[in-house]
């Protein structure tokens, strides 16, 4: 892809199917990104509906600004989907979400601009914040971060093999005053520290993956918002999520799992009591890409699509 706003949205027929959308519902699009999911859901709404964009990315937020503004039915929102229930609580809205949709991860142009430090592959600042406009980047991360807790975030959020090799690196390098300031730095150090790479992977791959998931708190994130969802749905309301690794797929999995069965009753309970129902049914098991959509879409080659309702 040449363009560096451009984003194939992942799943997108999917995930429209699965939200089933009622024409004038009330909809939150939580990642924007560069609203390839939302363009495909505002063309199924009427101008009764209203449309939520969310995302913490401030270039998502503009282009929504730009590409929405005007449009009555959308609400345009920068936020972390975390805080989503205090935004939709404000409005008034709580209980009468028709349907929540989160696109995990990246967006494609987040990754192919050099300068947001997210690519190992394209030189930039050592960056990797989502927002941009506040917090820590990744260089400052990794200048204060202590070993037990690099290897922790190495190992669990990248599964790297080699994670006390890598955060010795990191520590001799950072002991020289010589911590890389840029992407392609750290991916050297890094790849150096490997003794042996996985075919077909950079080396840096699942370091990369660690420090953005732990610089973004993206599965805090995820935690919190699932946490929250149940009371944001109304009746029949949908959540499709369609994540891009294991870590956030099993989160979700769990979630709909145990919301969609009866909780544990006495023994000799007759009677379903309306605490223990679930609150949720899947919709479903997950979904996979179309072979014909990773082959034009790399990106979508680890996509899982989960969806769930809202009961009565
Ligand atoms: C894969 S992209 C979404 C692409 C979008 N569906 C499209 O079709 O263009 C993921 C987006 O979610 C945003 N994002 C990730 N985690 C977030 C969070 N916790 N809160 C809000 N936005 C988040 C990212 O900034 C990124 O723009």
């Amino acid at each position: 892809m040449n363009d560096p706003q451009a984003h194939q949205a992942v799943m997108r027929d999917e995930a429209l199917a699965a939200l089933a959308p009622r024409p004038d519902g009330i909809y939150v699009d939580a990642t924007y990104g560069r609203g390839g999911h939302a363009d495909a859901l505002l063309a199924r709404l009427t101008d009764d509906a209203r449309l939520w964009l969310v995302d913490r990315d401030p270039q998502a937020i503009a282009l929504a600004r730009e590409r929405h503004g005007d449009d009555p039915r959308c609400r345009i929102v920068q936020a972390n989907f975390a805080n989503l229930g205090e935004h939709l609580r404000a409005a008034g809205l709580a209980g009468r979400i028709a349907g929540i949709l989160l696109d995990l991860g990246v967006s494609s142009p987040q990754l192919d601009q050099a300068e947001r430090g997210f690519s190992f592959l394209r030189e930039g600042p050592l960056d990797m914040r989502m927002d941009n406009g506040g917090g820590e980047t990744a260089a400052q991360w990794l200048e204060r971060v202590d070993a037990a807790t690099l290897i922790r975030v190495l190992k669990e959020y990248g599964e790297e093999r080699y994670a006390r090799r890598i955060a010795a690196a990191i520590g001799r390098a950072r002991d020289d005053s010589a911590l890389p300031q840029t992407t392609t730095g750290l991916a050297g150090l890094i790849a150096a520290a490997v003794p042996r790479p996985e075919p077909g992977r950079h080396p840096a791959t699942r370091s990369f993956q660690a420090i953005r998931i732990q610089l973004n708190d993206e599965l805090d994130s995820l935690s919190t918002l699932l946490d929250d969802v149940i009371d944001l749905l109304a009746p029949q309301g949908r959540l499709v999520v369609i994540s891009f690794h294991s870590l956030e797929d099993r989160r979700v999995k769990r979630f709909m799992t145990r919301n969609s069965q009866v909780g544990e009753l006495p023994p000799g309970a007759g009677v379903v009591p309306p605490e223990k129902r679930p609150s949720l049914r899947r919709v479903g098991r997950a979904h996979r890409p179309s072979d014909e959509e990773v082959r034009v879409n790399t990106r979508a080659r680890s996509a899982t699509m989960r969806v769930a309702e809202r009961l009565p």
